[in-house]
């Protein structure tokens, strides 16, 4: 028979080849008779072929591209059968082994590039995480991180593991949360190389890494998480007890720095005049679970003259002289011829000197002013003899207080070499004795 002079086929065909394709001639010579002789294809993948005289071809189209990774085993397996005069005389094997071409993306295993958190205490140079990818050809793959977004932080010291190794310090108080983008590329020799991209999203965790701080915080440069302790201040009246106390720039409270842990605090006072203050533990300072980190901020407390009594003038009206001349300031006088002094006493002071007093004159004067011990000055040049002035208010402001009280002053301006009058006056008492040492001195201070 004709048909006994077939064999079976083995043979290959690159993948992705063109409908047409040569795979095989068939050595089943047709003679004159070879009308008798009938070729048949058949079995599993018998439609990948078709037969074109005593050729055995491929048998793809645009829409159905011979893909080795779509066929089971990557072989096709069909059958030539052999007919004469309609009786089969022959049947061999058709294997044809599908060639690689690498002609598949890889793609990234979804669980390799899933949201993730790290600590940020993570050690750098450690391995933070592992991304693979696979690809259908079965290539070796190589991994790159790409250099836009987060790329500092992370590094790949082989580039076939995928394994992404921490490159610098992560620190959740400035960055909670990056972005990587991760290639897979495919190694091969074809210029253009498959690859495929993934954002990765990191979420950093925090670790207690910080000190606590009080509040209000304020960075000791902007954007440094570094926080000045504020100094709390607060007034106390004098000899009062058992209260709470009011600070400014707000009450004392701290938080933790790691603001991702947030442990609670303690607050403890660490020194303390003489034990006159406690202070609430549990809204104070101090980590409980680590004693080491702690902070430390200043209180101020001042304490303020128990004020039951005004300050008052012990006159509703002075009265003094100064003499015209060419000087440009003089200091008003007695007529006792001693340093004319207004002066409140203050019975909340034993000594009747209350030390936040302040005088001015109201309205202002152009003529005179008034020191902070209660001395008049008068612009001697500018006034005119035989001139009398009343200065309607030497006001003693309580600047602690805010409390005031006033006084008038009555002034005489005599004539250079006018003898000073007195006797009428001599009811006129004087308030402390200015050191006329001092009073120069003032009236040097207003030259
Ligand atoms: C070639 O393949 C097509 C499917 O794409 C099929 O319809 C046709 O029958 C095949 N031809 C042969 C000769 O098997
Ligand atoms: C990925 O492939 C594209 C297209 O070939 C190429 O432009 C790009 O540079 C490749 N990316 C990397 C990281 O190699
Ligand atoms: C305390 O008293 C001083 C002087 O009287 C005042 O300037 C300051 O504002 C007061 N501070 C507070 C916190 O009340
Ligand atoms: C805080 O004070 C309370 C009552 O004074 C005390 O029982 C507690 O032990 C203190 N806690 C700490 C952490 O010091
Ligand atoms: C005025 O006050 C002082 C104390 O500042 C006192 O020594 C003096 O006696 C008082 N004078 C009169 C007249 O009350």
């Amino acid at each position: 028979s004709l048909c006994r002079e077939g064999s079976d086929i083995f043979t290959s065909v690159r993948e992705n080849s063109p409908t047409g394709e040569f795979i095989s001639s068939i050595n089943i010579t047709a003679g004159p008779r070879a009308n008798t002789i009938r070729l048949c294809l058949s079995g599993r993948n018998a439609n990948w072929f078709y037969l074109e005289g005593r050729t055995i071809r491929l048998n793809s189209s645009v829409f159905r591209v011979l893909d080795r990774e779509q066929v089971e085993g990557s072989v096709l397996i069909a059958e030539l059968i052999c007919y004469e005069n309609d009786i089969i005389q022959g049947n061999y094997r058709i294997l044809v082994e599908i060639l690689n071409e690498n002609d598949n993306k890889p793609n990234f295993l979804l669980e390799t590039i899933q949201p993730f958190t790290i600590s940020e205490l993570t050690a750098v140079n450690s391995v933070v995480f592992t991304v693979k990818a696979v690809d259908a050809d079965g290539d070796m793959i190589s991994y790159i991180i790409d250099p836009s977004s987060d790329a500092q932080f992370f590094r790949i010291d082989l580039p076939n593991t995928g394994k992404v190794v921490l490159n610098k310090p992560l620190d959740y108080e400035t960055r909670t949360h990056l972005q990587l983008i991760m290639w897979a590329q495919v190694e091969s020799n074809t210029v253009d190389k498959f690859n495929t991209s993934a954002v990765l999203n990191i979420n950093i965790e925090d670790g207690d890494d910080q000190y606590p701080h009080f509040l209000p915080c304020t960075p000791v440069s902007p954007g440094v998480p570094v926080c000045m302790n504020p100094t709390y201040t607060t007034n106390i009246t004098q000899k009062h007890q058992d209260v709470g106390l009011d600070f400014s720039p707000g009450p004392i409270t701290a938080e933790d720095g790691d603001k991702g842990i947030n442990a609670p605090l303690t607050y403890t006072i660490l020194s303390d005049d003489q034990g006159r203050f406690t202070i609430n533990n549990t809204t104070g300072e101090i980590q409980v679970d680590d004693r080491l980190k702690y902070s430390v901020a200043s209180v101020l407390v001042r304490v303020l003259y128990e004020n039951a009594f005004p300050p008052a003038f012990n006159r509703t009206t002075y009265k003094g002289f100064i003499i015209q001349s060419s000087s440009p300031a003089s200091i008003v006088s007695t007529y006792g011829n001693q340093v004319l002094q207004v002066q409140v006493s203050d019975r909340d002071f034993p000594d009747g000197r209350n030390p936040n007093i302040h005088y001015l004159l109201h309205p202002p004067s152009e003529l005179y002013q008034v020191t902070k011990e209660g001395v008049l000055i008068a612009k001697t040049n500018q006034l005119r003899a035989f001139d009398r002035q009343i200065l309607q208010q030497v006001i003693a402001r309580d600047e602690e207080s805010g409390e005031e009280v006033s006084a008038s002053v009555d002034i005489e301006v005599l004539q250079r070499g006018q003898a000073v009058p007195s006797g009428a006056f001599k009811e006129q008492q004087l308030f402390g004795d200015v050191d006329s040492t001092l009073a120069g001195g003032i009236a040097v201070l207003i030259l």
